[in-house]
């Protein structure tokens, strides 16, 4: 059967029991496309080509439609913009009431995007962490619609997976290098292709290599040290806000992910970072520091791994971070 060219073609796998609840704006089925780095041909999945400018938006309908089936009215999230983004703009076309809690340091085209979907935006004073444990208080009263703890957005950001699959022709790639934070994407990406093993659809599972910015690196320092789970970790000032995250929530799963699929974490420097955000505008991708980082982690991985078939991601556009990038 044809089907459309949205992450929705994969209906099946993603547990929203009734069509009528699916909230869809079309999103999904991102092109892949074959780039050069030093001789080494990749494929990147270009992961900013959605309704909200990033890919969040792969785990927002997921969720958001489950809130449609729950019947849930009004919605509390915290993020450091492009989730709170997500999940305010599939809200609103539900007609479900959004409050999204940011750090005060957050990008303004982020916190304008929020407001113009008619969220409300709250925002505290002090890090990224500070924010969840106010977003938290306030979930004691209202459904917590967090990218971060909520199931529902990872059975989205899994089809990441399975596109990729389908796009290179039913099969896994050697590697896959993603961004991490709290890992929505990185553990999507695992559970997508663990439920294509298990189907027998795959024979394995691509190694799983995370990029965190040095800045902060609690992923990083774990796996270097052999941990089981991370340790909240110092964290200086970075332009990769959306991977700033000092203490992932599910720091213990990712790293299992890592380990489990022969995987490594990379971490990059603000210079790193830099370069690749010149380096990707003059490839024609306009793309925000976060993902900048991702491809500095990319250029690393390819360094020592010539041979692989590689797939990145671009996961965040470039305007929602302007005055970042002019400081
Ligand atoms: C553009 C972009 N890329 C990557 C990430 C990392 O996502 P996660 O925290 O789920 O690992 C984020 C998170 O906000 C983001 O905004």
């Amino acid at each position: 059967m044809k089907r459309d060219p949205t992450l929705w073609r994969y209906r099946e796998a993603i547990p929203i029991l009734q069509d009528e609840h699916i909230l869809s704006l079309g999103e999904g089925f991102t092109p892949l496309e074959e780039m050069e780095f030093n001789g080494h041909r990749v494929l990147l999945k270009i992961d900013y080509l959605f309704p909200t400018g990033s890919y969040k938006d792969r785990g927002a309908t997921v969720l958001v439609s489950k809130l449609r089936e729950l019947g849930i009215r009004k919605v509390v999230e915290d993020s450091s913009g492009n989730a709170g983004s997500a999940i305010a703009a599939y809200c609103a076309r539900a007609g479900i009431g959004c409050e999204i809690y940011v750090p005060e340091s957050t990008s303004s085209g982020k916190l304008v995007q929020i407001q113009a979907y008619g969220a409300t935006v709250k925002k505290v004073e002090g890090s990224r962490e500070k924010t969840a444990e106010v977003a938290m208080e306030a979930a004691s009263k209202i459904y917590y619609a967090s990218h971060c703890w909520n199931p529902f957005f990872l059975h989205g950001t899994k089809t990441f997976a399975f596109e990729i699959w389908e796009q290179i022709g039913w099969k896994a790639p050697d590697a896959l290098v993603l961004p991490v934070g709290h890992g929505t994407l990185f553990l999507g990406a695992y559970i997508g292709f663990k439920e294509l093993e298990d189907a027998g659809k795959v024979e394995r599972i691509p190694r799983l290599v995370g990029i965190q910015s040095a800045a902060c690196a609690p992923l990083y320092q774990a796996f270097k040290k052999g941990w089981k789970e991370n340790f909240p970790t110092e964290k200086k000032e970075t332009m990769a806000e959306g991977i700033a995250i000092a203490n992932p929530v599910r720091g213990r799963q990712i790293l299992e992910a890592i380990r489990e699929t022969g995987g490594e974490v990379l971490a990059v420097t603000e210079k790193e970072i830099g370069v690749a955000l010149k380096e990707m505008s003059r490839k024609g991708h306009f793309i925000e520091p976060t993902s900048a980082a991702t491809v500095a982690g990319l250029k690393k991985y390819l360094k020592n791994n010539k041979k692989e078939v590689v797939v990145s991601t671009l996961t965040g556009m470039g305007l929602k971070s302007v005055e970042k990038m002019l400081k």
